[in-house]
């Protein structure tokens, strides 16, 4: 009996023991409080348009998988916003921009409208684009997201941002 109340005093002690040790000696644990959202979803200006534009071409866009110099599957674009405007007037052209802007828009969400040539699906004869629609699942932009990417086009370009943050019947009408 002696035994067993020792026995039972020493597992009191060691169980004491661990309980002080984890209450009052290890550090607690305070969760951190969770990540802000990089970016605005409704752009109120030009500035953060580009932004979210930028975030958009870097991230779920994904558009960096192709369009970069080490990937080399699709044309650069750096200048795309000039080119856009070349291209339409290029006497291959057959899809239905009729500006630099509407070229741009065209090419994110029916990107065989246009098969900038040497880039098409192999086999294809530069008619189907190995793009996705950016709008399609596999990406899945919104439009807001699409505006954004344009602008941002243009703001790498150089040229002037011609997207407004929201769009306004006048857009709507030219996209
Ligand atoms: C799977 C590879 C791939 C991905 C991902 C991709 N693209 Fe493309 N893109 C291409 C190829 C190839 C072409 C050239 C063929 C064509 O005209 O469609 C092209 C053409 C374009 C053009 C026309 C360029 C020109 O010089 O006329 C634009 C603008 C463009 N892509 C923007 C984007 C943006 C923005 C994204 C991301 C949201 C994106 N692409 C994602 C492969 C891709």
């Amino acid at each position: 009996m002696n035994n067993f109340l020792k026995v039972a005093a020493f597992s009191l002690a060691v169980i004491g023991l661990y309980t002080f040790y984890s209450v009052w000696v290890i550090p607690p644990i305070n969760p951190e409080a969770p990540p802000k959202e990089a970016v605005v979803e409704e752009p109120a200006t030009v500035d953060e348009l580009v932004e979210l534009g930028e975030s958009v071409y870097n991230g779920k866009g994904a558009c960096s998988l192709c369009h970069t110099a080490a990937a080399g599957r699709a044309p650069l674009l750096e200048r795309a916003a000039v080119i856009a405007g070349q291209r339409i007037k290029e006497p291959g052209y057959k899809g239905n921009a009729t500006h630099a802007e509407g070229y741009l828009y065209e090419s994110l969400v029916n990107p065989s409208a246009y098969v900038v040539p040497g880039f098409g699906a192999s086999g294809s004869a530069d008619k189907v684009s190995p793009m996705p629609d950016v709008r399609g699942s596999s990406i899945g932009l919104n439009e807001t997201e699409i505006r954004a990417i344009i602008a941002y086009l243009q703001s790498i370009s150089g040229v002037e941002v011609t997207i407004a943050p929201a769009p306004t019947e006048e857009t709507k009408a030219k996209e």
